[in-house]
C-alpha cells in the first residue's frame, strides 16, 4: 500500500503522519508526499472501481480517491458524503464569455454547498485519528460552516474564527446551526488566521485551514474527480478564484502529481483569479512573483477578501508548474458574471464568479482562444450570499440587468398593471 509521508516544503524534514503540526520547526508547511503502488491506466481503473465498490465510503467523491488521498484512513473515513460534483455547460455563458464549451464544475453541489467539504472531510478523520481534542479554522465562512458540519458529525469540538461583520449570512447560520462556537474576531480574515494558529499551538486544538496538508489532500479532488469526468483528457485551461491560496496549490499538486502518475499527459493552464480589491498573489505575478506584498483586502465577494494569502509559496509554485497565470477582476465585472451565472439557473456566490469573469477577461485579451477547452470552477453555492443577490437587483447600477421585486397592493387589479 502507499504509505504517506509528511514533509516540509522549505527543508525537507520528514514528520510523522500523524502530527497534529501544520508547520515544521523551521516555520515551512508540511505537505503530504504519496507513491501509489498503482500507476496509469491501473490508477485510474481503481478509482472506476471504487466508485460502486463499497457505497458507505466511496460514495464519496473524495474517498474514492483515498488511495492517493489519505490511504491510511479510508476505512475509518467522516464521510457525508461529499464531491460527485457535476460539470455543466451553458450556452448562456459561451455567449457571455465568447468561448465555445466551457465547463462548469459546480462545488456548490457539496454537503454544506462549497468545496470545502471535500478537503474537510480528510481533515477532520485525521483530526479524529490522531485523537484530537477539539478542531479550529480562521475562515471567511465557506471553512467554517464545513467544518461545522463534519465535527458535529464526528462529535469533536469546534471553535471557528470569522471576521465579524464581513461574513456573508448564508455561512454564519451554517456555522451557527451545527453548533460550532462561533468567535466574531473584531480584525479580517489574516488576523482570524493569526489567532486560531496560536489557539492551535497554544491550546492544542487541531488546525484545519488550508495550511493543513490534509485539506489540501482533499482538495485535490476536485481536479482529480473532473479529469475523470473529462476520461482524462486534460482540458487546456482550469480557471478557479484564488483567496488564500490553498486550492491553488492543491490544484497544482494534483495536477503535477497526476501527469507523473501517468493518468494525464500534459498539464493543463492554471488561471488564478483574485478580485481587484484584494489582490496580493495577482500583484505580485505581475512583478515575476518578486516577493508578497501583503494588502489591506476589499471586495464584495467576501470568500476572497484576504490580503496575506497563507499558501503564497504553494501557490506560486502551482501556477509556475502549470505554466498559469494570475489575473485580478473588479467586483463590477465579477457582479456581471455572478448575474450572468445565476441568470442561466446555475446559480453561485460572488467569489465563485469570480472564475467565470476571469476567463471571459482571458479569452477577450486573447489568451485563450474561443475553442480552448476550459474548465470554471464555481467554488460556492448561490445560496451563500443572499445578502449581494438582495443588494445587485436592488441598489442602482451594481449589474446592468436588475431584477427588481416588484411591490403590489393585494387585489387583481395591481397584479395585471404589473405584469402588463
Ligand atoms: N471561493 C470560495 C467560495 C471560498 O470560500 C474561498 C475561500 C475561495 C474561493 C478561495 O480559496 O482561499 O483556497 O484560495 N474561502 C476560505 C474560507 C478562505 O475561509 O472559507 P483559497
Amino acid at each position: 500500500m502507499n504509505t504517506p509521508r509528511l514533509v516540509c516544503d522549505a527543508c525537507g524534514l520528514e514528520w510523522p503522519e500523524s502530527t497534529p503540526k501544520t508547520r515544521c520547526t523551521c516555520g515551512g508547511l508540511l505537505a503530504v508526499r504519496h507513491d501509489p503502488t498503482l500507476r496509469g491506466d491501473a490508477l485510474k481503473a481503481s478509482f472506476a472501481d471504487a466508485c460502486c465498490a463499497m457505497p458507505s465510503r466511496t460514495a464519496s467523491g473524495v474517498w474514492r480517491f483515498g488511495s492517493v488521498v489519505q490511504p491510511l484512513a479510508m476505512a475509518e473515513a467522516v464521510s457525508h458524503p461529499e464531491g460527485n460534483t457535476p460539470l455543466l455547460h451553458r450556452d448562456a455563458l459561451d455567449r457571455w464569455s465568447g468561448l465555445h464549451g466551457m465547463l462548469l464544475k459546480h462545488e456548490g453541489h457539496n454537503p454544506t454547498g462549497s468545496f470545502k467539504d471535500r478537503g474537510m472531510t480528510v481533515a477532520v478523520t485525521q483530526a479524529m485519528r490522531i485523537g484530537a481534542r477539539a478542531v479550529a479554522c480562521a475562515s471567511t465562512g465557506n471553512t467554517s460552516a464545513s467544518l461545522a458540519a463534519y465535527a458535529a458529525q464526528a462529535g469533536l469540538p469546534a471553535v471557528v474564527f470569522v471576521p465579524a461583520g464581513q461574513i456573508a449570512l448564508g455561512k454564519m447560520a451554517q456555522a451557527l446551526a451545527y453548533g460550532a462556537r462561533t468567535l466574531l474576531v473584531d480584525g479580517d480574515f489574516d488576523a482570524c488566521l493569526r489567532l486560531a494558529e496560536q489557539a492551535g499551538e497554544e491550546l492544542g486544538i487541531y488546525l484545519v485551514n488550508s495550511i493543513n496538508p490534509f485539506r489540501l489532500e482533499g482538495q485535490k479532488t476536485i481536479v482529480l474527480e473532473m479529469l475523470q469526468q473529462l476520461g482524462w483528457q486534460a482540458p487546456d485551461w482550469i480557471v478557479l478564484p484564488a483567496g488564500n491560496l490553498g486550492n491553488t496549490a492543491a490544484f497544482g499538486k494534483a495536477l503535477t502529481e497526476a501527469k507523473e502518475w501517468g493518468l494525464i499527459d500534459r498539464l493543463p493552464r492554471l488561471a488564478a483569479v483574485q478580485a481587484e480589491g484584494a489582490a496580493p498573489f495577482a500583484s505580485a505575478y505581475a512583478r515575476g512573483f518578486d516577493t508578497l506584498v501583503p494588502v489591506a483586502a476589499a471586495t464584495i465577494a467576501t470568500a476572497i477578501r484576504i490580503g496575506a494569502p497563507a499558501s503564497y509559496d504553494r501557490g506560486v509554485r502551482a501556477i509556475r508548474d502549470t505554466n498559469g497565470v494570475v489575473l485580478s477582476v473588479s467586483d463590477k465585472e465579477i457582479l456581471e458574471a455572478k448575474a450572468s451565472i445565476d441568470g442561466a439557473g446555475v446559480g453561485c456566490e460572488p467569489a465563485s464568479a469570480a472564475s467565470v469573469a476571469g476567463a471571459r477577461r482571458l479569452r477577450h485579451e486573447g489568451l485563450i482562444s474561443p475553442d480552448a477547452r476550459v474548465v470554471a470552477v464555481l467554488t460556492g453555492h448561490l445560496l451563500k450570499d443572499p445578502g449581494v443577490v438582495e443588494r445587485m437587483h436592488a441598489d442602482p447600477g451594481l449589474i446592468a440587468k436588475p431584477n427588481r421585486p416588484v411591490s403590489v397592493a393585494a387585489g387583481f387589479d395591481a397584479v395585471r398593471a404589473a405584469l402588463a
